[in-house]
């Protein structure tokens, strides 16, 4: 009997970086993702169809088991909480780092550090573990400019080329995390759809490996 796999990911980099792999493990959409306002995806693969959905959503709909399989982020991860989730694979996509960025030589404020930040999990564990106190301040995006405006001393953002800080007058500080993009997989997915899913975890590490 042929099992269906779900398989969730994200529009952007995600989805760039994923499609070449998953087109070497003999699964490519039948249409541009891109350009269409749909959500459900079949593949040249009939048991394989993709789902889009936002970024920070990818481990939801996998530990759920809406989605047998996804790819999320290492920060969104983090941030999620991992342990309903297996992460069986590193791809090496969307590859970044997580770090602590405040404006250009301004000096560590005196009382509690505020810090501006969508990963305020990540945040609160972060400065907890150095025993420092902080007030954390949610936001969804655009976290450059809190500091610019006096919402926060600090952001924790992703940072690749530097290029976004550098256009707002700030500077990375600490290294939180070197982040990748993760395939995770549902945990009773894992199980009644072994043979399948293992074949792909398998393919796709060759693609990675051939890669590196
Ligand atoms: P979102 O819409 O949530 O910002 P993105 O497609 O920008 O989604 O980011 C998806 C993942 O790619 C992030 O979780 C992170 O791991 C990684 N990422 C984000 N920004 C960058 C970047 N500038 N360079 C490389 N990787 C990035
Ligand atoms: C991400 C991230 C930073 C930027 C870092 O934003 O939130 O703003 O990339 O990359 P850099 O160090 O190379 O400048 P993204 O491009 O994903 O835009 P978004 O605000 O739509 O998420
Ligand atoms: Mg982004």
């Amino acid at each position: 009997m042929s099992q269906t796999l779900t398989i969730a990911l994200s529009k952007g980099r995600i989805l760039d970086d994923t499609l070449p792999l998953l087109k070497e493990a003999g699964i490519e959409p039948t249409e541009d993702l891109e350009k269409s306002r749909k959500l459900i995806f079949p593949t040249t693969d009939p048991n394989v169809r993709l789902l889009i959905v936002r970024a920070t959503d990818v481990p939801t709909y996998v530990e759920h088991g809406a989605a047998d399989l996804g790819v999320a982020g290492k920060d969104v991860l983090m941030e999620y909480g991992s342990q309903g989730l297996y992460e069986p694979l590193d791809l090496k996509i969307a590859n970044c780092k997580l770090m602590t960025a405040g404006p250009v030589d301004a000096p560590e404020p005196a009382g509690r550090l505020k810090v501006a930040t969508k990963f305020v999990n990540v945040a609160r564990r972060y400065y907890a573990e150095q025993g420092r106190q902080v007030d954390v301040i949610k936001l969804y995006g655009s976290m450059e400019l809190a500091p610019l405006v006096g919402l926060a001393d600090k952001i924790i953002d992703v940072v690749d080329t530097g290029n976004t800080l550098k256009a707002n007058g700030l500077e990375p500080q600490e290294l939180i995390a070197h982040i990748s993009s993760r395939l995770i997989v549902n945990k009773a997915s894992m199980k009644m759809k072994h043979a399948r899913i293992k074949s792909l975890i398998d393919l796709l590490a060759e693609a990675v490996e051939r890669r590196s």
